[in-house]
């Protein structure tokens, strides 16, 4: 007798490959600065190193609200230049507040209350 395929367990054995398919992972949530926070006299530029950073995610920038801000600039040259001028967005809300890197492409963060020039500025890229 010839073996036929069973089509319905084919079916169902399709089926179960597919939902055993990685999902794409779940967003995660990067405290910039870990435990040194957002704050002056951090020198971020080696911080993202350690991570992989892709849309969805979330930054979580802790500062004490008044005293620190988060703005993001537009390019390299407003960021290398400490230059809030003209920020695509601008935040003051303080410890918690968190930022979604919703695009690919890369981020540029800078603290517009002169501690820029300590370092209190941090580029990212999303993949
Ligand atoms: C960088 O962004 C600023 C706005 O903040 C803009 O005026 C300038 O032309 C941009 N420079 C480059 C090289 O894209
Ligand atoms: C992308 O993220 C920014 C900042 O968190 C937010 O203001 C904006 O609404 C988001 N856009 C979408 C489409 O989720
Ligand atoms: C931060 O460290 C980098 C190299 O690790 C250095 O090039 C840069 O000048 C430092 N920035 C400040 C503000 O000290």
């Amino acid at each position: 007798m010839a073996v036929t395929p069973n089509l319905p367990l084919l079916l169902l054995a399709t089926s179960l490959l597919l939902a055993a398919a990685p999902l794409p992972s779940a967003a995660e949530k990067f405290v910039v600065g870990d435990k040194k926070n957002w704050a002056p006299n951090v020198n971020y530029t080696t911080w993202p190193d350690q991570y992989h950073f892709h849309v969805g995610d979330w930054l979580q920038f802790n500062y004490a609200k008044g005293m620190y801000d988060v703005v993001q600039v537009a390019n390299q040259t407003a960021y290398d230049k400490c230059d809030p001028s003209n920020p695509l967005v601008s935040y003051d809300r303080g410890r918690g507040f968190v930022f979604q890197l919703n695009y690919t492409g890369r981020y540029y963060f800078i603290c517009s209350r002169g501690y820029c020039w300590s370092g209190m500025k941090v580029t990212v890229l999303v993949e």
